[in-house]
């Protein structure tokens, strides 16, 4: 049942171009010029009846959302704003008839994401869910529904369920661009001519496993990791670190690399591992001079990059490079390594990979 690999996690972060590729499947025009989402057969009035979109969602679904923020505002020019379920619902969110409620649920059954839509819905939201499984009760309370096609996940720990939400984040986002045309047509036809690539691109980082057990073997045992980024790299790091806390069991934190310097570099002492990303090219020499910060105060750096980028190395103590591809879409590669070093520095400490301690697959209570 695992096909061959040890855990369920590894076998899922293995599945990920399959569930990528069967996840954009006749959903980009054959041209490349648009996003064709027949479930949803929306018009342009109706998307721009929107005045504004929340995406709620928990844990990985909601850092998810936090990149689908990115893709609907960069791409479609409508705010957005993304909640942790258990939040929204308690926050007398502002929410009329022009609201959309995005949720976004890999097993479509976390109470908390359930309910914050429910109460959406009670103020006039109109609800789109994007969930992983067909038939699940927020699929089937939600009034329109996209699904992942990552097929089944069983680790706790979400990975191919993660990826295929950005490419759901991302179709959303270039669809509702279409329609409000506000992407050049030119850009639509590179950006969807790049995303046809993510699903051997993915392959492709996946191959290179050898590096990151021999990090997850040398710093394995440290007690506390950082990561770091800026724009799309931070919502990546946000997910790296939940990922490392979940299974591995080490104190993990992510920060918006500008951050740092308002509080936490305090905790940056010599041999504390800071995991920094930097593939967002609109940012790229701010990201480098905060990884030169922490390298002063003698941290080990690791840095995650886009091939060809020959400035990282010389500051960082390791670099691992992922294919490159548009700033936009680079998360979608720039996780796998996160996913990986997670996964063997549990390895690495003997930890249940499949059924970490305290934590459920599905989050039906409250
Ligand atoms: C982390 C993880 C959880 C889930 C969260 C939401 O690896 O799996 O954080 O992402 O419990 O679950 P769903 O997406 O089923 O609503």
């Amino acid at each position: 049942e695992k096909g061959g690999y040890e855990h369920f996690m590894l076998k899922e972060i293995h599945e990920q171009p399959k569930a990528v590729r069967d996840t954009l499947a006749s959903r980009i025009a054959k041209d490349n010029s648009a996003v064709v989402l027949e479930e949803l057969s929306w018009t342009e009035e109706y998307v721009n009846s929107f005045s504004k979109i929340f995406i709620v969602a928990c844990g990985t679904a909601y850092h998810a959302g936090l990149v689908g923020k990115y893709y609907i505002e960069r791409l479609a020019r409508i705010p957005v704003e993304v909640d942790i379920a258990s939040e929204f619902r308690y926050r007398q969110p502002i929410i009329d008839d022009n609201t959309l409620c995005i949720v976004v649920s890999q097993s479509g059954e976390t109470s908390d994401t359930m309910a914050a839509m429910k109460e959406a819905k009670r103020l006039g939201a109109k609800t789109l869910a994007v969930t992983n499984v067909v038939g699940s009760s927020i699929a089937r309370e939600a009034d329109q529904v996209i699904y992942t096609m990552a097929g089944p996940e069983i680790a706790v720990a979400s990975t191919k369920a993660y990826t295929t939400q950005l490419i759901v984040m991302f179709l959303l986002g270039a669809y509702m661009a279409g329609l409000r045309g506000t992407v050049a047509p030119r850009r639509m036809k590179e950006l969807l001519g790049k995303l046809r690539e993510i699903p051997s691109q993915i392959s492709e980082t996946l191959e290179d496993v050898e590096p990151i057990k021999v990090f997850a073997k040398k710093y394995g045992f440290n007690t506390d990791v950082f990561f770091i980024g800026r724009a799309l790299d931070y919502e990546v790091a946000l997910e790296g670190s939940l990922k490392l806390k979940e299974i591995s069991y080490i104190h993990a934190e992510a920060y918006a690399a500008g951050e740092l310097k308002h509080g936490t570099l305090a905790l940056i002492t010599t041999g504390v591992p800071v995991v920094a990303l930097a593939t967002q090219k609109s940012v790229y020499e701010k990201t480098l001079s905060n990884i030169k910060e922490v390298k002063a105060r003698d941290a080990v750096v690791i840095g995650i990059a886009a091939e060809g980028d020959t400035e990282l190395t010389k500051y960082a103590d390791h670099v691992i490079f992922v294919p490159n591809t548009d700033e936009l879409l680079i998360p979608l590669l720039a996780v796998l390594p996160l996913q990986l070093l997670s996964y063997y520095t549990a390895i690495t400490r003997g930890a249940d990979v499949d059924k970490p301690r305290n934590l459920a697959k599905s989050v039906t209570v409250e």
